[in-house]
């Protein structure tokens, strides 16, 4: 698990296209759906001194016919001390707990068959509050008088819930919580849901049982509890949320921020996928020792503290951006993941690529002076084009099955390329569609699950465009085509020949067979930079379009917006032509810079130098910025020295 800070983002992010040392495919098999679970009581008692915890659950579960007399469930580094089920009366104790460590399972036996229908199963466990930062973990602080404590926090994704209750720990496998606390007097307890009870601990004066509301259907890995000592502030969103910012004691000032961009961004979702936010509150923490960013549990969102909180005296505005994109994000996934969950984790790139993309749109929408689409291309966008040029990656879409697989997903692939077709897809369709579409899908998946082609249907009924189709063709390959483009002037009309080939970093593409993707392609002219003139779909090797009454001097532009997931080599009068548009700013700065980030690329795969180095000429001289020119200089200089050695 890793944290993607802004630079990450942009420069050298522990996000790899392809992580290294893969492991070899374990044999993997998903739990058995004879035994389900239809709600969890979960007891739990955390000691912060000992770093243990004792639990119980009580989970009422439906048996299907014909009856077992085993119930599998995920269970891992945990210690059963006793199991029975019950049903109609009867109780029978486990007689067996037998560990399948590797495939973090337990298998419950016991001496007869379990009755078919409703049943209670009880199970009391103890646990230890590790200090892996997975499952139910500790978190040291330092108090303000400079004391050392321990909060108890957890993180269940992927498949960690396991770790701190026995449970059906897969994503489909949904239930309602009912979860109590029992903690401290003095310190703060929070879940999911809000308080429903606080009474003293029969057994001990310093104790406090703490009982939540009971949760939406929804998926373990979403599931979260926080006992420690913090402060917070408080708002309420226009559409009646409470939403509170926690933060470690004496920090509240620095909540503030995190706390404007929810309160602005939960209606925002709200009226974006006309659904409302269902639970009652909001809480946003920030947890002292954190392996992600951030964790997007239902009604409790955790956070490093450098993705939460600003210090208003002492942050720059990219630390703000970075809090409103991280807090953008996970808002996202409350709707998108959490009311709606993949059905497995396949599906993971959707989940993320979708939050990656959209926490954008959202940020633009409450911020709109950070301008920060400029900031997707420079970073998501180009940092997929460059990975996913490499030989070694992989498709968006990968199989995963046992847990050792899963956290390898969670990549620049899945988020940045997820991101940038997710982005293409809703300009090939345009906003009205796509959040028809959306709502089409959050409605009828809501406390369900789904997958990529459901939403892909979802967004087809609802604009007619071959929506499954196009985005197969970039979520099942990997890498992307570079678009060939020459252009012929036939009288008052252009003609322009349009082909595509596989990009490779490495050089020419020479597979077997190149593969081609439904590459949607919109083309502007000097008429108006801004707004398409045409737009195609271009789902073979190659074609032609023409452009009418283009003038001579009006130059050509293919994908205003830098939006399409492609890199462009325009013939050299093409690339000539649009030098005005460069020089006097009309080109807008996106577009530049997806000029720019083409033009680096294939610099690397040109034979002919000298053509090349006019070229780049061309580019600097129009490209005024001071501290571009030094990057576009320093390349090209590196590009002419590794040449000048190679030829030697
Ligand atoms: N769901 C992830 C958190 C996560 C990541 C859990 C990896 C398990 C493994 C969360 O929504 C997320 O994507 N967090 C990002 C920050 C985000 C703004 C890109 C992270 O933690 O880097
Ligand atoms: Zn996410």
């Amino acid at each position: 698990m890793t944290i993607l800070s802004p630079a990450d983002r942009a420069h050298n992010s522990p996000f790899s296209a392809q992580p290294a040392n893969m492991p070899e495919r374990r044999p993997f098999a998903r739990l058995p759906t004879d035994v389900s679970p239809v709600n969890y009581a979960l007891w739990l008692k955390p000691d912060l001194v000992d770093f243990t915890f004792e639990g119980k659950v009580e989970a009422r579960v439906q048996v299907s016919r014909p009856a077992t007399n085993q119930i599998v469930m995920n269970c891992a580094d945990i210690d059963i001390i006793s199991a029975s089920f019950a049903s109609g009366g009867k109780e029978i104790n486990a007689t067996g707990f037998n560990y399948q460590n590797e495939d973090e399972k337990v298998t419950l036996s016991f001496p007869s068959a379990l009755q078919a229908g409703s049943g209670i199963l009880k199970i009391d466990f103890v646990g230890e509050l590790n200090d892996k930062m997975k499952g139910f973990y500790r978190s040291k602080y330092i108090t303000p008088t400079g004391e050392v404590r321990f909060a108890a926090v957890t993180q269940f994704e992927a498949t960690d819930a396991r770790r701190a209750f026995p449970c059906w720990d897969e994503p489909a496998i949904k239930a309602t919580f009912d979860i109590t606390l029992i903690v401290p007097k003095d310190r703060v307890a929070l879940s999911n849901m809000n308080v429903i009870d606080r009474k003293p601990y029969p057994d001990d004066d310093n104790l406090l049982e703490i009982k939540f509301a009971t949760t939406p259907i929804m998926s373990t890995y979403l599931v979260a509890f926080v006992v420690g000592e913090y402060d917070f502030v408080e708002s309420q969103s226009s559409d009646g949320v409470t939403v509170r910012v926690y933060t470690p004691v004496g920090k509240a000032e620095q909540g503030k921020f995190a706390l404007e961009v929810a309160t602005k961004t939960l209606p925002f979702y709200k009226d974006y996928f006309n659904v409302p936010y269902p639970l009652p509150k909001i809480d946003l923490i920030a947890i002292a020792d954190f392996a992600a960013g951030a964790m997007e549990n239902w009604g409790l969102v955790t956070y490093r503290e450098t993705a939460l909180l600003i210090d208003p005296k002492n942050s720059c505005s990219s630390s703000r951006q970075w809090v409103a994109l991280v807090v953008g994000h996970e808002l996202a996934h409350q709707w998108f993941g959490n009311l709606v969950t993949m059905e497995w984790w396949t599906h993971l790139w959707l989940n993320e690529g979708f939050a990656s993309w959209i926490e954008y749109l959202c940020v633009d929408h409450c911020f709109p002076d950070y301008d920060i689409w400029t900031q997707f291309v420079s970073a998501d966008y180009t940092r997929a084009l460059e990975l996913d040029a490499l030989d070694n990656s992989h498709p968006i879409e990968v199989n995963v099955g046992h847990p050792s697989e899963v956290d390898e997903i969670f990549d620049a692939i899945s988020y940045s390329k997820g991101a940038s077709v997710i982005r293409m897809l809703h300009n090939y369709i345009g906003d009205e569609d796509f959040r028809k579409g959306m709502n089409i899908y959050l409605t009828k998946f809501q406390h369900k699950n789904a997958s990529t082609e459901d939403l892909w249907d979802c967004l087809e009924e609802a604009s007619g465009k071959p929506v499954a189709a196009v985005m197969s063709s970039w979520t099942k390959q990997m890498g992307f085509p570079i678009i060939v483009v020459d252009q012929e002037q036939h009288g008052e009309d252009s003609v322009l020949k349009i082909s595509q080939k596989k990009f490779c970093a490495s050089g020419p593409f020479n597979g077997e067979t190149c593969p081609n993707w439904m590459v949607p392609i919109s083309i502007c002219t000097s008429e108006d930079p801004s707004r398409p003139k045409l737009t195609m779909l271009l789902d073979s090797p190659e074609t032609t379009v023409t452009i009418s009454n283009l003038g001579p001097s009006q130059w050509v532009k293919i994908n205003p917006g830098t939006v399409g997931f492609y890199r462009i080599q325009y013939s050299s009068t093409m690339l000539d032509s649009l030098l005005p548009g460069i020089r006097d700013l009309t080109l807008p700065p996106v577009d530049r810079l997806g000029l720019q980030n083409d033009l680096f690329s294939l610099l690397h795969k040109q034979a002919d130098m000298q053509e090349e180095k006019n070229r780049i000429e061309r580019v600097l001289g129009a490209i005024s910025d001071a501290e571009l020119t030094q990057k576009v200089l320093a390349f090209a200089l590196s590009v002419c020295v590794a040449h000048f050695f190679s030829c030697r």
